[in-house]
């Protein structure tokens, strides 16, 4: 029967050594760049959502605090301002759009995309993608999505929350008629938005790429998986070694001398060069040695 380790101890212990050590080094290896991959989403996907939230309280602030106080202002003040509407400072849309363009500058990874069937910006119009999450929240009935969508062959983590059509929405995106002057003034809108109370008519999305920070993700776990194989090799090979140069080599040296003595050279004195186990049996090697060579020299 073939025999499944070989035999010299050497290998019976170097080999599972050698074994355990590659599959443990590749297990923690993958185990470490599958993490970083995993944290690299999870981060992003806070990221989005923390970028949406902004993005919805700033449109909060400017619904329930600026556009009120400026309405009353711009109505009090009537005579002497011509402006019924001031879109920079009354439309949460047009505000939220201009922090994030700010935003931008320093995360140029981040999209903000405010979008809504009939909008009053053509440009706010959504894409096909876009339109899929509105419809998404529409048939499930919910308020928030997030997760992975692809454009363009790209892919893109997205957070986004609906758009549910207020009587407070009314003024601006139901009629030409009903708008502010300046902002027909401003945008021509060449139909009615024609919006429905409590319809999902629109929504905020925040998007980054998914691709470039996936693939950054990749490669640091890439590199750190494999510098955690390499520690674990180089401690395997540390062990291999170690044995070798402790155990084995001395042992076949031993082994050599005692072939030495059965010949009958018996001269050559037997070195001790540790104080370990190795070391004792050789100075019983020595012992023994020098007892024959007593004898051979008696029968001399
Ligand atoms: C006083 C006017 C005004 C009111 C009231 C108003 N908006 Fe708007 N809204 C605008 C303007 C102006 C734009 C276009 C901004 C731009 O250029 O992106 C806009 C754009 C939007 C967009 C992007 C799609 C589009 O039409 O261009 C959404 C979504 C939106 N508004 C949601 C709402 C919601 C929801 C409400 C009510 C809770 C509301 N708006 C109330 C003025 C208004």
């Amino acid at each position: 029967m073939k025999r499944l380790l070989p035999k010299s101890i050497r290998w019976k212990i170097s080999l599972p050594v050698l074994i355990f050590g590659i599959i443990a080094g590749l297990g923690t290896g993958y185990y470490t760049y599958h993490t970083e991959v995993q944290t690299a989403i999870k981060t992003t996907e806070e990221k989005v959502d923390t970028a949406i939230n902004f993005s919805e309280s700033s449109r909060e602030y400017v619904r329930k605090t600026l556009r009120p106080i400026i309405s009353d202002f711009l109505a009090r003040a009537k005579g002497c301002v011509q402006e019924d509407f001031i879109l920079e400072a009354q439309s949460s849309s047009f505000f939220t759009a201009s922090i994030f363009n700010m935003v931008n500058e320093k995360m140029p990874d981040f999209k903000l995309r405010q979008v809504a069937y009939n909008p009053i910006n053509p440009k706010n119009n959504p894409t096909p993608e876009e339109a899929k999450i509105i419809n998404f929240m529409r048939a499930s009935n919910t308020k928030e999505y997030s997760g992975v969508i692809e454009s363009n062959g790209q892919r893109y983590f997205v957070s986004a929350f609906g758009k549910v059509a207020e009587a407070g929405c009314m003024q601006c995106h139901s009629t030409r008629e009903a708008m502010p002057k300046s902002l027909v003034a401003k945008y021509n809108p060449q139909y009615d938005p024609n919006w429905k109370v409590g319809e999902l008519v629109g929504a905020v999305i925040v998007s980054v790429p998914f691709e470039t920070i996936i693939l950054k993700a990749q490669l640091n776990g890439l590199v750190r998986g494999l510098g955690v194989f390499g520690i674990f090799l180089a401690i395997t090979l540390f062990i291999i070694l170690a044995l070798d140069r402790l155990v084995f080599k001395p042992i076949e040296e031993l082994q050599r001398k005692a072939e030495e003595i059965a010949k009958g050279n018996v001269d050559e004195p037997i070195e001790v060069k540790s104080d370990d186990e190795i070391g004792k049996l050789a100075e019983a090697f020595e012992r023994m040695r020098v007892s024959i060579k007593k004898v051979m020299d008696l029968l001399k």
